[in-house]
């Protein structure tokens, strides 16, 4: 096994280029499943996740092959196969989007229950009474889901769940229904960037969904969906980390292919704690037109103190709030965090503790008063977004830090090192 090893207290600077985003890529391969031909897709990220997707397409009759520019052609040859097994879905709960397009192209799926993990137990109940809404028969039994449609039928679906919509269950029931007869209204959609790119992806295939970006998400069957070359959008949450990273430790970097127009509210608060941040003209946050350019990130290292809530899309990304947690624990006095998405996922508190920080977290609530500086040591990553908040509170940390369980870190960030390295940061990984 590896550690990530950093040597904290070097200002980032320079330019970076953002990855094509993980939470997009994985459901619009998923979609592959839907299509006739091959489909070209560009900007997939290098990632474990991403590799763990492709196995499981491949169990399902699908062909994948990479090409030297980097993008993956995926082209279904056989549709005997709708099992998802335990040994793969098991390591990754985004396995479960799938269902959606087994449903919709085979009329059968057999997937495997995700379970839970270290941000929550994470229920899938909304995605079965989503296919169920289609038509379809749904049995759990022996840790898997049985889903059985013939021909799925379009209806108007409701989403919504305790903590808000839900983005791979929208994903599942917009991959269940393009093929189906007739109009389906999806209700309290998730408007998330990565699923605005999955419509706009199916779309440009052919099928027929509009309101893309809105709580009614309207979805016309059409009979079938053709192969084609697509470029994924830019990953919002690793440009935000990045943004992070270069603000805690007082430096001046540059995001290329920024995708700062999906980061309207991470964008709203680094500001507020006194972040300098110059954005492209275009402007943010306009539905459906994914717009990426170049944006600037400069700190003088001093850190103001706010509150974040974090919300579904729009509002505060969830996957953001274990770095702003990082972020804060220098800040100038008192920050509180609430996670209303997933309110058990704080896990990264007591790591960002072990380096100094003064951080109370009770239930979905966590009270970070502002230390004047943190201090290295070794930590233990719990799952991909506390690892990225650990990275962050390293970079700042006097002296070195060690993460243990770095494998968390390879699924949702692509060779994250070397990008910090080319910024100046002191950071490698060594054998444990
Ligand atoms: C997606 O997970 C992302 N994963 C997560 O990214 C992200 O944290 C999350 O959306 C929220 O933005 C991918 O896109 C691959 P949800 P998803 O269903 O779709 C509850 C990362 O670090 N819920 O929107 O699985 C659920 O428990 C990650 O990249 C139900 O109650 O999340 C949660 O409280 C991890 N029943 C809330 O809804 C259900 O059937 C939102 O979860 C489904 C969800």
């Amino acid at each position: 096994m590896e550690k990530m090893v950093i040597e904290g207290g070097y200002p980032l600077n320079g330019k970076v280029r953002v990855n094509g985003a993980k939470n997009a890529a994985l459901p619009i391969m998923a979609a592959c499943l839907l299509l006739n031909g091959t489909s070209k897709l560009k900007g997939i990220p290098e990632l474990t996740d991403v590799a763990t997707l492709c196995k499981i397409l491949n169990e399902l009759g699908t062909d994948i092959k990479k090409c030297s520019d980097g993008s993956l052609d995926i082209t279904v040859k056989s549709e005997k196969n709708i099992i998802a097994p335990y040994d793969l879905v098991r390591t990754m709960r985004a396995s479960i989007c799938v269902l959606g397009p087994l449903l919709g192209k085979r009329g059968m799926a057999q997937v495997s229950i995700p379970g839970g993990c270290s941000i929550g137990s994470r229920p899938i109940d909304i995605h079965i009474k989503g296919v169920e809404s289609l038509g379809a028969k749904v049995e759990v039994r022996d840790g898997y889901i049985f889903a059985t449609g013939e021909k799925l039928k379009g209806s108007d679906v409701y989403l919504g769940g305790p903590y808000g919509s839900t983005v791979l269950g929208t994903c599942n029931i917009i991959m269940a229904a393009v093929l189906a007869e007739g109009r389906t209204i999806i209700e309290n959609a998730a408007c998330e960037p990565e699923v605005q790119d999955l419509a706009n992806f199916l779309n440009k295939a052919g099928a027929n969904i509009t309101a893309i970006g809105e709580n009614n998400l309207v979805i016309d069957g059409v009979d079938k969906l053709n192969g084609i070359e697509y470029e994924i959008i830019p990953d919002r949450i690793e440009a935000g980390t990045i943004m992070i990273a270069g603000a805690i430790t007082g430096g001046n970097i540059t995001l290329e292919n920024d995708a700062s127009c999906y980061l309207a509210s991470v964008i709203d608060k680094l500001r507020e704690a006194g972040v300098d941040i110059k954005v492209p003209d275009f402007g943010m946050n306009i539905p459906g037109s994914v717009k990426s350019g170049e944006c600037t990130v400069k700190s003088d290292g001093n850190i103001k103190p706010i509150s974040i809530t974090t919300l579904p899309y729009p509002g505060m990304p969830t996957d953001m709030q274990a770095q702003f947690t990082a972020l804060l624990s220098i800040a100038n006095g008192t920050s509180i965090i609430t996670e209303r998405v997933f309110p058990h996922r704080f896990m990264h508190v007591a790591e960002l503790n072990r380096l100094g920080a003064n951080i109370r977290n009770d239930d979905a609530i966590a009270i970070i008063k502002g230390v004047s500086s943190l201090s290295g040591t070794t930590v233990m990553a719990s799952d991909l977004r506390a690892s990225a908040s650990l990275i962050v509170a390293g970079l700042a940390a006097k002296g070195v830090t060690e993460i243990r369980r770095l494998y968390h870190i390879d699924r949702g960030y692509e060779r994250l090192e070397d990008r910090l390295t080319s910024l100046g940061a002191k950071i490698w990984r060594e054998k444990e």
